[in-house]
């Protein structure tokens, strides 16, 4: 987007470039965002689920509330039938009545890769939106689900491992970010979300946003277990290593061994949300994410500096 000529007016609070845009329009604040992957399960529902949550989590990442959305469809009738699309359709609605979000229409194309999303519009009171920016050194960096996904879904399509294996990350990513977005709301300084730039990625543009160091604990990140060990064996998504391509200048990673690096730089789908907060909060917010029925691991902290540290 850079270098181009946008028209934009006195409502754009925030434009190009957060985890959704933001408006402002007779007084109310809305945020808009569009999201849509192709299958990184074999079960259309649960794939139409996943692609539903992870849509919905830009807004979440805001800490503002999901309203409605339109269906970006990419699909070939002819290849997978009507009622594959209809299985990944109810994944969806079941969804978006889990989050209490109402579908307004939607477009479908031709396509022989199928490809299933939302453009998901939320509003949020004025003035109270996160964003990437506000890290303060000393404050702590939290993250909301476990990372590793790529590299199972590239496994389960290689078939390498089985549905089954998946295991508990298709529950995870099949959970709405609504109650880490309701933690962020009462702790975040910074917020977003963790998906396709990977963890390291998304925290980068935390720093960057916020003008400060991020430091990351490898110990403390959650990963799935089978991740790790594919990644170990030198099985993991292109994206991994273009997003540690992407973003090496900006990372001191000494004592870090490849596979680490891989993992922390895998591509997330529907991913959770990734917020720094006041440490001395720390107490408070694992009893609020308890209450709320949220995950939540202290994964580093914010320092001084610029880019990313990860040990
Ligand atoms: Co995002
Ligand atoms: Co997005
Ligand atoms: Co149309």
């Amino acid at each position: 987007m850079q270098g181009l000529d946008l028209y934009t007016d006195g409502n754009t609070l925030l434009g190009v470039g957060d985890d959704a845009g933001v408006y402002l329009y007779g007084g109310e604040v809305f945020v808009h965002t569009v999201d849509f992957i192709t299958p990184v399960v074999n079960d259309p529902y649960l794939w139409g689920g996943i692609a539903a949550v992870n849509s919905l989590s830009d807004v979440y990442a805001m800490g503002c509330t999901p309203l409605s959305a339109l269906a970006v469809v990419g699909f070939n009738q002819c290849d997978l039938g009507l009622e594959v699309f209809r299985e990944v359709m109810r994944g969806c609605a079941d969804k978006l009545r889990e989050a209490k979000v109402v579908l307004l229409g939607g477009h479908t194309v031709e396509d022989k890769e199928p490809k299933f999303g939302l453009a998901v519009t939320g509003v949020c009171p004025q003035g109270k939106y996160l964003t990437q920016q506000g890290a303060r050194p000393g404050e702590l960096l939290a993250l909301t689900k476990p990372v590793g996904v790529g590299i199972l879904t590239k496994a389960l399509k290689e078939g390498k491992i089985s549905d089954q294996d998946m295991g508990k990350s298709v529950e995870f990513m099949l959970r709405l970010n609504d109650g880490a977005s309701q933690l962020a709301r009462e702790f975040a300084s910074a917020c977003t979300d963790v998906t396709g730039f990977g963890l390291l990625g998304h925290a980068y543009n935390i720093a960057r946003k916020s003008g400060v160091m991020l430091s990351i604990e490898f110990s403390r990140v959650p990963a799935y277990p089978l991740s790790v060990s594919l990644v170990k064996e030198g099985i993991y998504p292109k994206g991994a290593v273009d997003n540690y391509n992407y973003l090496k200048e900006e990372l001191q990673s000494e004592g870090l061994e490849w596979w680490q690096l891989l993992l922390l730089s895998d591509p997330v789908t529907s991913g959770g949300l990734l917020f720094t907060f006041p440490q001395e909060r720390a107490p408070l917010l694992q009893r609020r994410a308890q209450e709320l029925g949220v995950e939540v691991w202290i994964v580093g902290q914010v320092e001084e500096g610029r880019g990313l540290r990860v040990y």
